[in-house]
């Protein structure tokens, strides 16, 4: 376009909606319950969960909600996965298996209990670790699997336990982003031998920071309880400090705060999910484009809307198609984090302790095989971050943020649609 056609030629006024957001109060609901809990606590005078009651009446009510034995809250979803995994009782060297395609805050709890973090590759479409991925990690010096539950939408849980089970290895479920969802009628996190669950200022429930394990399994459960309070058995006759361990206590205000979240989940996950259908049937088969769909038996809780987008049949692909809907108003992420864990610098350059390089280096079982942190080995992972598309997703949509983030899409796709996929 030349500068004369530049001035004539009248633009229509791009229409702006602005989208509820889980980084303020568009998007966040602390009323009701959570101001009374809080006046309590500070009323009592009372802010610690040793002796108060808001965070041991939120490991109650989040017990009989998830329908476990045990739970015990902690500081943040880091420290959850940090309690399970010491739950482990790791030697030096042990290896936990994980996956490629996670927050850093599940994995290196294993290098602080001193475990070797093993990478298992995910599917391409939903970014998941699969049972087959799993096994073929299993080696040796395996002792846990910890399975990521991306986005809200479950990995296939219950066939990643089988393969555990067979190999008498317990299983981790992080389910940081998938509260409440469920595999065959059991909520994830109660399938494997231990859930985990953060409270971050995101999550679908939250207390700005915050953690919670669960399980059924009293020796974890107690083995978590005493990691998570300096090992100090303050029940037992003659407590002691019994073993490593930190203090990851959560406090009575972000108790409080947690039991009127936790009153409000079932509605927010319906919420999600209502809004993520109604997204699922405007954009119907948009050719190029795969919604998130969970497995057969399996209920999404859309942390995140997560799209796949093929660059054959989408110019530029995720990165083309992520700016145009930037530059319309609706915020993704392309390419979610961008890179596997395993090329992060804390794990490619063996960044742990000092110039050491422990526990890779200096454990009893070292000589053996070093785990692979080679892009080549993960197609998947490779794949799967290439193509994906990240929308955020929140209990406070209406039809009219889902229509519009519906009508950018279909209007970008269209506009950077493969010439032979024109008359789809
Ligand atoms: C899948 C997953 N695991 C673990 C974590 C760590 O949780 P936190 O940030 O509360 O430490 C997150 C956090 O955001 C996460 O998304």
């Amino acid at each position: 376009m030349n500068a004369h056609a530049r001035k004539v030629v009248k633009e229509e006024p791009l229409i702006i909606m602005q989208l509820p957001s889980d980084a303020n109060s568009t998007g966040r609901d602390f009323k009701g319950m959570e101001l009374g809990f809080l006046k309590e606590v500070l009323d009592s005078g009372t802010l610690n969960c040793v002796r108060g009651t808001q965070v041991k009446t939120f490991e109650k009510d989040f017990a009989a909600r998830y329908g476990v034995a045990s739970c015990r809250a902690v500081t943040s979803g880091t420290a959850a996965i940090h309690c399970a995994v010491a739950a482990m009782n790791l030697e030096p060297g042990d290896e936990v298996i994980g996956t490629t395609i996670t927050d850093m805050g599940a994995i290196t709890p294993i290098l602080y209990q001193q475990g070797i973090p093993v990478f298992a590759d995910v599917d391409p479409v939903s970014l998941n670790v699969t049972p087959e991925t799993v096994a073929e990690r299993i080696g040796p010096r395996t002792r846990a699997i910890i399975a990521t539950h991306l986005f809200g939408n479950p990995c296939d849980i219950e066939g990643i336990q089988a393969v555990g089970a067979k190999h008498g290895i317990p299983v981790i479920e992080d389910c940081a982003q998938s509260y409440l969802a469920t595999q065959n009628g059991k909520l994830t996190g109660t399938i494997g031998a231990i859930g985990c669950f953060s409270m971050q200022q995101g999550k679908h429930m939250t207390t700005g920071e915050g953690g919670m394990v669960i399980t059924n399994d009293p020796a974890h459960a107690r083995h978590m309880r005493l990691f998570s309070d300096k090992a100090w058995g303050y029940e037992d006759p003659k407590p002691d400090h019994y073993f490593l361990a930190l203090n990851y206590r959560m406090t009575e205000m972000q108790g409080a705060v947690a039991r009127g979240q936790l009153a409000k989940l079932d509605s927010v996950v319906e919420r999600r999910q209502m809004m993520a259908a109604y997204l699922d049937y405007l954009l119907g088969e948009t050719p190029g484009v795969t919604l998130p769909k969970a497995l057969p038996g399996s209920t999404h809780t859309y942390w995140k809307y997560a799209l796949t987008v093929d660059p054959e049949a989408v110019t530029g692909g995720v990165d083309a198609l992520a700016k145009q809907l930037k530059d319309s108003g609706v915020f993704c992420v392309p390419r979610y984090v961008v890179k596997p864990a395993f090329e992060c610098e804390v794990l490619a350059k063996r960044n742990t302790y000092g110039s050491s390089s422990c526990p890779y280096t200096c454990t009893k079982n070292a000589g053996g095989a070093p785990p692979s942190y080679d892009r080549a080995d993960y197609p998947g992972t490779i794949l799967g971050l290439d193509r994906v598309l990240v929308l955020p997703w929140n209990e406070h949509y209406q039809p009219e943020h889902v229509e519009f983030i519906a009508g950018r899409i279909k209007s970008a796709v269209a506009a950077l649609r493969q010439p032979q996929f024109a008359g789809v």
